[in-house]
């Protein structure tokens, strides 16, 4: 069932209680990429120009149900003001009073900032008191922080059963279409290239899309477990061994599925690695088993170019998780390269969120993607075919 989106109500003069994810990285209190900020400015336009006063709320970081400075959203406030180009009310608290006044004060077409729901531990907690108070202050809710939808909480799911219509955002809508819809019935091939260091990470990411796939190009860490599942060797490679079994049932899965489950053919190793200082010792391109001494931290070039390939050849493509270090640049080629390939192919580029989202920002493809997702943990969750409790609590059609 489709869920309800703001195109399905009227706002005009009413109070909208809308969470967005404005979970944004700091570094010494300045905000290092908008890019939540950016993606929840299409929702908050919309409601604006249909003379709806906006009350945001949202959290920042992990409080614990206490106020924080450093976690304050005040900073968050400045920069959507610049970006929306009107001033953006601040209250200091997100229930009670201050919270109460400021958004009796608004006006159509003015918008509120609430302060971190987390500096309460109702918010966590998924009090119904607390979800009761936030609720209080708004006359309709919109749901659009993707980000944060796999997280039942009072602003993200508990709020949604004391206001009505419960509805979603833009960027929730798209998140869905993108990484749902068009999963779900992709153009075929659909080529998903999944990385990372942990297959129990992506263990039940990589089941659920043996479904969907046609093909499943596999790099990061997490093929060297796959290697060892083969019997092959990885030498000092990071794999896991206790997940040789998991390994193995997911390749059983691919034969009986008939889905192509591409492995490295060959790999950068090193023979040491600091990945704070960012350096490599000597490094080689290794075909097949890696050595004793020796560790895998990037896919090489005869796998770079057969990724290339079936990326070439496919409809669909979804890329979760790099394929290697890619922090470092000599272990960043073939990430950047996959980038480059899923950039300028043919085909519909979903980019799951996290660390793949970073990688094709830093390789400088990423204006080129059909689609990159603002979540990480709330990605690979509805990747894995689960529910959203931010989604499920909303009005559907
Ligand atoms: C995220 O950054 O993944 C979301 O904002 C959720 O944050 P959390 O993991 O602290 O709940």
């Amino acid at each position: 069932m489709p869920t309800k989106t703001i195109k399905d109500i009227n706002v005009k003069g009413k109070r909208v209680l809308v969470r967005v994810d404005f979970n944004v990285p700091l570094k010494d209190g300045a905000i290092t990429d908008d890019t939540r900020i950016e993606a929840a400015l299409p929702t908050i336009k919309h409601l604006l120009e249909q003379g709806g006063r906006v009350i945001l709320m949202s959290h920042l970081g992990r409080p614990k149900g206490e106020p924080k400075p450093e976690f304050s959203l005040a900073t968050v406030g400045q920069a959507l003001s610049a970006k929306l180009g009107q001033p953006v009310a601040f209250a200091g608290d997100c229930i009670g009073p201050k919270a109460e006044e400021a958004a009796a004060a608004l006006q159509d077409g003015e918008v509120l900032l609430l302060e971190n729901v987390r500096f309460h531990k109702g918010e966590t907690d998924n009090d119904p008191e607390f979800a009761k108070k936030l609720a209080s202050l708004g006359e309709v809710y919109v749901n659009d922080a993707f980000g944060t939808a796999h997280r039942a909480h009072a602003s993200t799911e508990g709020v949604a059963k004391f206001l009505s219509p419960s509805v979603c955002g833009f960027l929730i809508e798209k998140e869905l279409t993108f990484l749902g819809e068009k999963t779900r019935h992709p153009e075929r091939p659909f080529v998903v290239i999944l990385g990372g260091a942990k297959v129990s990470d992506k263990i039940t990411v990589i089941d659920a899309l043996l479904e969907k796939a046609d093909r499943i190009l596999i790099g990061g860490a997490m093929a060297y477990t796959f290697r060892l599942a083969q019997g092959g060797k990885v030498g000092n490679s990071l794999a896991e061994p206790d997940k040789v079994g998991t390994a193995k049932a997911a390749l059983e899965k691919a034969r009986s599925k008939g889905v192509d489950f591409l492995l490295p053919i060959d790999n950068l190793v090193c023979n040491a690695l600091d990945f704070k200082a960012g350096t490599l010792g000597e490094t080689k391109i290794q075909e097949g088993d890696i050595e004793d001494g020796w560790e895998g931290i990037d896919i090489g070039p005869k796998t770079t170019a057969l990724y290339e390939q079936a990326v070439r050849e496919a409809k669909t493509v979804l890329w979760n998780g790099p394929m290697g270090i890619f922090e470092i640049a000599e272990s960043a080629k073939g990430t950047f390269a996959v980038a480059k390939a899923v950039a300028e192919g043919e085909a519909l580029s979903i980019i799951g969120g996290g660390d793949s989202v970073k990688a094709i920002k830093k390789s400088g493809y990423s204006d080129k993607v059909d689609f990159m997702s603002t979540g990480g943990g709330a990605s690979l969750e509805f990747l894995e075919g689960k529910d959203l409790p931010g989604v499920v609590a909303l009005d559907q059609a």
